[in-house]
């Protein structure tokens, strides 16, 4: 992937495609600009005007819940026109392409497309095709990435630990298939956490992890101890071609949180999960509804994190720099 794609002469952000290939001053502005925008949502009028009179296409070619909506109410709280496109009674049911699906929207002034896609590059393709002024972001590629999911778990963590260095933090499950776990590796080790550790079946593990940055554990009880952040993936079918794993009360037996694998890691530890989640496949339900579970803070950090890269990549500016940003800008 080119990732000198999302950055301009200057070396600001312009598109939002991946994590990889962005250094960590873009990731702390992401993050200290969405500091400044949580408090918009705890005000009686949810708005700003930062991006009044500026049009938002939604286009997702695969469902979503959390991703499509809360980038709706993040463009709404700027205050920008947003289109949600329906592909499925869409025109490319008739065999338009993407890009040509795109030339139409453009067409109609589009500034900011948000493009959700199974084809991994998908995002990429579309941002090579446009012209200089309209923007795009990556709403998830395939199993390339989902970097503004990355960039709302990275503001979590934060948010509940203060700092990112001497961290460990353990990202569970279907590895192979997901495109979060790609965002999160490379984030986590960009913002310089002390390690990063996957935990999964070999058969659920891509060819060559390690190299990544990651510590790789086949077993949950080796690999949970004394993390202080423990991710839990989805099993993605969707994606998967052949059996992958032996059965799915075999996978929760290995695999699965539940309350005595999670006092293997810290006693303060935080569970994350990027939704949708599988109940009793790969979290218990003690877990994902239990005092360490963060799952929907997550959600509400993501308005506030979409709206900073919307209102970035746009050019607007609102940022309160966090107290450990300048500790990590010092030591960049
Ligand atoms: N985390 C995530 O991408 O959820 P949705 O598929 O519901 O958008």
């Amino acid at each position: 992937m080119r990732a000198g794609l999302q950055l301009d002469g200057q070396g600001r952000l312009h598109h939002f495609l991946s994590i990889e290939g962005l250094d960590n001053q873009t990731l702390l502005q992401i993050l200290d600009t969405a500091e400044s925008f949580i408090s918009v949502g705890e005000r009686e009028i949810k708005k700003v005007p930062l991006l009044r009179g500026k049009t938002v296409v939604n286009l997702f070619f695969e469902p979503s819940t959390r991703t499509r909506t809360t980038f709706e109410i993040a463009a709404k709280r700027l205050s920008a026109d947003v289109i949600n496109v329906d592909t499925r009674v869409s025109s490319t049911t008739k065999g338009e392409t993407l890009l040509d699906t795109i030339r139409n929207l453009e067409a109609m002034r589009t500034d900011l497309f948000v493009v959700r896609h199974s084809m991994s590059g998908a995002a990429y393709l579309v941002a090579q095709h446009v012209p200089p002024h309209v923007r795009i972001i990556n709403a998830g590629d395939g199993s390339h990435e989902h970097p503004t999911q990355g960039m709302l778990d990275m503001f979590t963590i934060r948010r509940y630990k203060g700092s990112f260095e001497n961290l460990r933090v353990a990202i569970v499950g279907d590895i192979l298939h997901s495109r979060v776990a790609r965002s999160q590796i490379h984030a986590l080790n960009t913002l310089g956490v002390a390690e990063v550790r996957v935990i999964a079946p070999k058969t659920l593990l891509p060819t060559a992890v390690e190299r990544l940055g990651v510590s790789v554990y086949t077993d949950m009880h080796t690999g949970l101890e004394d993390v202080d952040v423990v991710i839990m993936l989805r099993l993605q079918r969707e994606r998967m071609q052949g059996a992958r794993i032996p059965s799915e009360q075999e996978f929760f037996n290995l695999y699965g949180l539940t309350l005595d694998k999670l006092e293997l890691a810290k006693e303060d530890a935080i569970v994350m999960h990027p939704g949708p989640m599988n109940r009793g496949l790969e979290i218990d339900s003690s877990v994902a509804d239990g005092p360490q579970s963060v799952i929907f803070p997550q959600v509400t950090n993501g308005i506030a994190v979409r709206m900073a890269i919307m209102a970035i990549i746009m050019g607007g500016k609102a940022q309160r720099e966090h107290p450990d940003s300048e500790r990590l800008r010092r030591r960049a």
